[in-house]
């Protein structure tokens, strides 16, 4: 099937279902029309995807330096995560089956992953991990708030209703009514009210301001081990190693959102690793099934979720479902196999070193900051996304984090070509 555009025909698009033809301003009507506006989004429609590259009608070829907010680790449609789906359907073993059954995919992700991630909760008896999976981030987020909550009720005896759970300043956890609750944002919280009580926020970096939280009803510290949309902040070293004598001095869980930095991202599998800090809990999502399907994982010790999650505490109709979980099992195949985080250790290193070098000869750029394949570029007028809007005329996909900074997230598979392009776009833009 080829897709007819106004004066051409284009090759990339060429097996695309007619059901996908309707023309870009089409697309945006029906959008503006029948869609919630909750995203504004950059005025450009993709057909298709692939590797490192997004495809309009038009032809044109955008390489794609955010990645879904870091999903698409692996890269676009990744050739063995994209055969993993397929022979799911083809055999008859994605549709979504009832969780009072078992399925062989879920158990094999569940061991996958719980063994993937180092043991997590050091101090607790039972060695090994345990995987409560769910779909998209941020309710994964919510299962790891009641884990915190339900230990602090169980283990430290604190009068249920009056559990705290510290979080930090510029975190981005995700969009549910308790989640948004301890945002530091009052656009994600303004008319949403009653928000949920039980979370005091401390400053981001500070060990001090986390510890004068610290009462007799705190259960649990919730961070991002390095903040993606509060403006790519790397806490200072020793900060998570901090936290973690904290909690071991106040018998807190210590619970690390990876969704954005983790799985390679960082130029490690976790961005924890770098500081060595070993966290009670993890959480994953995004890259977790390649970006083909949601996915995403609460890891904690055996020990802890055994206590917190017996039946009836928790559930999801799809999550662990068996498609999900075999893009799952694909995806940290590729992961491993193909050393993405050692690939984005290297290629972020000679990536932020050239960056570095554009940002010194402009006028514009105030810092730049990163790990691995996760750049940020802060501009002085604090104004971001103008700048993006450049780099998408010339065919470079990035966004803004915080407004004031220029995330460069691409997939973890890019080459020297890309690297040579992104740096030629941003030289053009910023200089
Ligand atoms: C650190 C972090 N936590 C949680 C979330 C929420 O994930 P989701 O949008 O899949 O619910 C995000 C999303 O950007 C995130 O970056």
């Amino acid at each position: 099937m080829t897709i007819q555009t106004k004066n051409e025909r284009t090759e990339v698009l060429t097996e695309i279902d007619p059901l996908f033809q309707i023309p870009d301003e089409e697309v945006f009507r029906y959008d503006e029309t029948f869609g919630a506006h909750h995203y504004q989004r950059l005025k450009t429609v993709v057909r298709k995807t692939e590797g490192a590259y997004i495809y309009t009608e038009d032809g044109r070829k955008i390489l794609d330096c955010l990645a879904a907010y870091s999903s698409a680790n692996a890269g676009h449609h990744h050739p063995k995560i994209t055969q993993a789906v397929i022979d799911a359907i083809k055999q008859g073993r994605a549709s979504v089956i009832s969780n009072v059954v078992y399925t062989s995919a879920l158990s094999l992700f569940l061991k996958r992953i719980s063994e993937f991630v180092p043991k997590l909760g050091p101090r607790f008896p039972q060695d090994g991990n345990k995987t409560l999976p769910k779909n998209g981030g941020v309710e994964s987020v919510e299962t790891a708030l009641k884990l915190a909550r339900f230990y602090g009720w169980k283990e430290k005896r604190i009068a249920d209703g009056s559990q705290e759970i510290i979080v930090f300043d510029e975190n981005f956890h995700g969009r549910t009514i308790s989640v948004i609750s301890f945002s530091s944002s009052e656009k994600y919280k303004e008319g949403f009210g009653p928000l949920t009580p039980g979370f005091k926020i401390a400053e981001y970096g500070n060990l001090d301001s986390a510890r004068a939280l610290v009462n007799k009803n705190t259960c649990g510290i919730l961070v991002e081990p390095m903040q993606g949309e509060g403006g790519m902040n790397i806490p200072p070293e020793g900060f998570l190693m901090g936290l973690r004598e904290i909690s071991d001095k106040e018998n807190l869980l210590l619970i690390f959102d990876e969704i954005q930095v983790g799985l390679g991202r960082t130029g490690k599998n976790f961005c924890f690793e770098h500081e060595n800090v070993i966290p009670d809990a993890v959480i994953l999502g995004k890259a977790l099934a390649g970006g083909l399907t949601p996915l995403s994982v609460l890891v904690t010790n055996g020990h802890i979720m055994d206590m917190v999650f017996t039946p009836g505490k928790d559930g999801s109709t799809f999550g662990g479902n068996s498609l999900a979980c075999a893009a799952g099992i694909a995806a940290l195949d590729v992961l491993e196999k193909e050393r993405l985080a050692e690939k984005a250790a290297e290629t972020g290193a000679v990536l932020k070193k050239r960056i570095i070098d554009i940002a010194s000869r402009s006028k514009v750029v105030k810092e730049v900051r990163g790990r691995g394949l996760f750049i940020g570029i802060e501009v002085k007028d604090g104004n971001a996304m103008k700048y993006c809007h450049k780099l998408l005329d010339l065919d470079m996909l990035a966004n803004d984090s915080h407004g004031h900074t220029i995330r460069i997230s691409p997939p973890l598979i890019i080459g020297e070509a890309e690297v040579d392009f992104i740096c030629d776009r941003l030289e053009k833009v910023l200089i």
